[in-house]
């Protein structure tokens, strides 16, 4: 466990070496006074009173030792939390830094709540590995294991005696170990699909509410969190009986001492004084030694948990190179391009062109793989086969990073972060100043709403951005393309469903974003790209025709349908217009 944590501990790891230093010191302090003790305890078994004062000194440096130890330890478990939490940021940029590699698809099949409960309590569990178990865990086991030894320098019989508990103790947390791990599987699944759960009943509260469906949605959350109990039951249950009897037996390193040990001083095998030091010793080591084993009781559970991490990380990474863009132009290029989320494919067999400074829009009924087909323009996922370059040069040939600077995207639905307005525009260009801010803003006509907020474009744009309307939202994102200025623009209309005044305002903004650009445009509303370059017509995942707006008119079923879907759609509201 601690080689695959190790790697992430760079430039920390001396603290945990100060740590195991600092408690073994404090844990030979602890075990000190059971030997002081021993001196006070030895004039009687000779049959003579202890000097006072003699007692009152062994006492003493009890006391010091105790004081010594609890200084020491608490030393030791500053610098053990400095190099844990130092490793536990580590993991989390590093998995982090993995899923931002992997394709959406792979990340979005992991769930929220099974992401959320990695990135938060698995990597918080491996604190326990690295600021106590092995510190800790070193500290409370060299000790006992030197004094062990010492025991069989005093008298061998008697040490044996004192270790007979000890394979019983081993045997019985063996055993606990085997049956957790049976059921940890079962368990841990039952904790990611509540975590789910958790999160899918918070983020649908909306819908919830709207189609009255609080006691149904309860009811599965409550199943979830149900289940996540018997299986933790389960896992207990199963632990329990071994736990108590480890827990009994190893600390008990007198069970057979005192008896038989009597018996050999009675006999003469042994000394009386021997018999009391073992004793004493035996006593000493019974604490330290438990609570090593406390750790050891929770290693399958963080093994466990180790390996889930591995295997989030370990997912195929996205096929990319670390190479900067170098296509010769801006011109971008589908060929035979097949895909599908899980099994079933939803693209077949596409070849597109779109040239440089070309305007190309993509139109389709709901579902006919536009969004998809553009969200693999920006290599959110790797193909099932095709190519698709920009400017000469495939998509897996260059770093997303580099693609990323050639392309803005804006997708149909926005995502704001919980930051200032101010701050989600400017991730579009992070070393952009205010001057640039705010032009960008103006350009995609955000002005309008940014005025009536209480702090303009400082304003906090809350969970999601959940305070702006869906419009507001996407004129956003399109000051952040703005504010980005890359040579392409893919853009996904965010609704067909808009009003006239905002659908200027949006057009407006569009107009401005993909101004001199390379833009795949997907429309919802056709008579805003009848001046496109190119049209292409997507029905059911395959390109049905491509031309100009007059083109398509007379040689595509599926456009001239769309097309008459189109002009109804206008001329309804016209009439209510009129109605109005
Ligand atoms: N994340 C996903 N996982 C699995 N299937 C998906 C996913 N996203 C989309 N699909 C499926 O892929 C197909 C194409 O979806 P896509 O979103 O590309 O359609 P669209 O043409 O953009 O539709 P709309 O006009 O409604 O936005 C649909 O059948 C959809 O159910
Ligand atoms: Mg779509």
């Amino acid at each position: 466990m601690f080689q695959k944590v190790k790697p992430y501990m760079q430039g920390y790891m001396h603290y945990t070496r100060k740590a195991a230093f600092c408690m073994v010191l404090g844990i030979i302090a602890s075990v000190l006074p059971f030997f002081f003790v021993y001196q006070i305890i030895r004039p009687i078994v000779n049959g003579i009173m202890p000097e006072i004062p003699r007692a009152a000194f062994w006492c003493f440096l009890s006391l010091l030792c105790m004081i010594l130890y609890a200084v020491l330890y608490v030393r030791g478990l500053e610098y053990s939390h400095i190099s844990a939490y130092h490793t536990l940021k580590n993991i989390r940029a590093a998995l982090q830094k993995k899923l931002e590699q992997q394709p959406l698809g792979t990340i979005q099949a992991y769930g929220n709540g099974r992401l959320k409960k990695v990135f938060t309590d698995d990597i918080e569990m491996i604190e326990l590995l690295l600021a106590h178990a092995i510190p800790e865990g070193i500290a409370n086991l060299c000790v006992p294991a030197v004094i062990i030894i010492a025991m069989f320098f005093v008298d061998w019989k008697l040490a044996l005696l004192s270790l007979c508990g000890l394979p019983l103790g081993m045997l019985a947390m063996g055993m606990m170990m085997k049956a957790g791990l049976d059921k940890m599987d079962a368990y841990y699944k039952a904790g990611a699909v509540m975590n789910n759960t958790i999160i899918e009943y918070i983020n649908g509260m909306e819908v919830v509410k709207v189609f009255n469906r609080d006691g149904e949605s309860y009811e599965r959350l409550v199943k979830d969190v149900d289940n996540y109990r018997d299986f933790t039951l389960d896992w207990y249950k199963v632990c329990w009986p071994w736990m108590a009897l480890y827990l009994s037996i190893l600390p008990c390193i007198a069970l057979f001492t005192l008896p038989i040990g009597g018996y050999l001083v009675l006999r003469g095998f042994s000394t009386l004084q021997d018999l009391v030091l073992i004793l004493c010793m035996s006593f000493s080591v019974g604490a330290p030694l438990l609570k090593a084993m406390s750790f050891a009781g929770k290693f399958p559970q963080l093994s466990y948990k180790i390996d889930e991490l591995e295997r989030l990380m370990d997912h195929a990474p996205l096929q990319q190179t670390a190479d900067a863009f170098s296509g010769t132009d801006h011109s971008i290029r589908y060929e035979h391009v097949s895909f599908s989320y899980e099994e079933s494919e939803v693209l077949h067999d596409i070849s597109l062109n779109i040239g440089e400074g070309q305007m190309v829009a993509l139109v389709g009924e709901s579902g006919s793989g536009k969004s998809t087909l553009a969200r693999l323009l920006v290599h959110f996922y790797d193909l099932d086969s095709g190519k698709i370059s920009l400017g000469g040069q495939a998509l897996t040939q260059m770093s997303v990073e580099a693609l990323n600077n050639e392309i803005s995207y804006v997708a149909q639905e926005q995502f704001l972060f919980n930051m200032s307005l101010y701050d989600n525009i400017l991730i579009g260009k992070p070393d952009a100043t205010r001057e640039e801010v705010l032009q960008a803003a103006t350009r995609a006509q955000c002005d309008e709403f940014l005025t009536r907020l209480p702090k303009g474009i400082d304003t906090m744009a809350r969970d999601s951005g959940k305070m702006l309307s869906g419009g507001e939202r996407q004129r956003i994102a399109l000051a952040r393309a703005l504010l980005k200025n890359a040579p392409v623009i893919v853009l996904d209309e965010a609704t067909a469903f808009i009003d006239p005044e905002n659908e200027e305002k949006m057009n407006a903004a569009i107009a401005e974003v993909i101004r001199d650009k390379t833009v795949l445009v997907i429309a919802h509303r056709l008579h805003t790209i009848t001046g496109a370059d190119k049209i292409c017509v997507l029905k059911e995942g395959r390109l049905e025709g491509e031309g100009t707006h007059e083109e398509l008119l007379k040689t595509s079923v599926e456009y001239q349908k769309l097309w008459s879907a189109a002009l109804k759609a206008a001329d309804w509201t016209i009439r209510k217009e009129v109605r109005v």
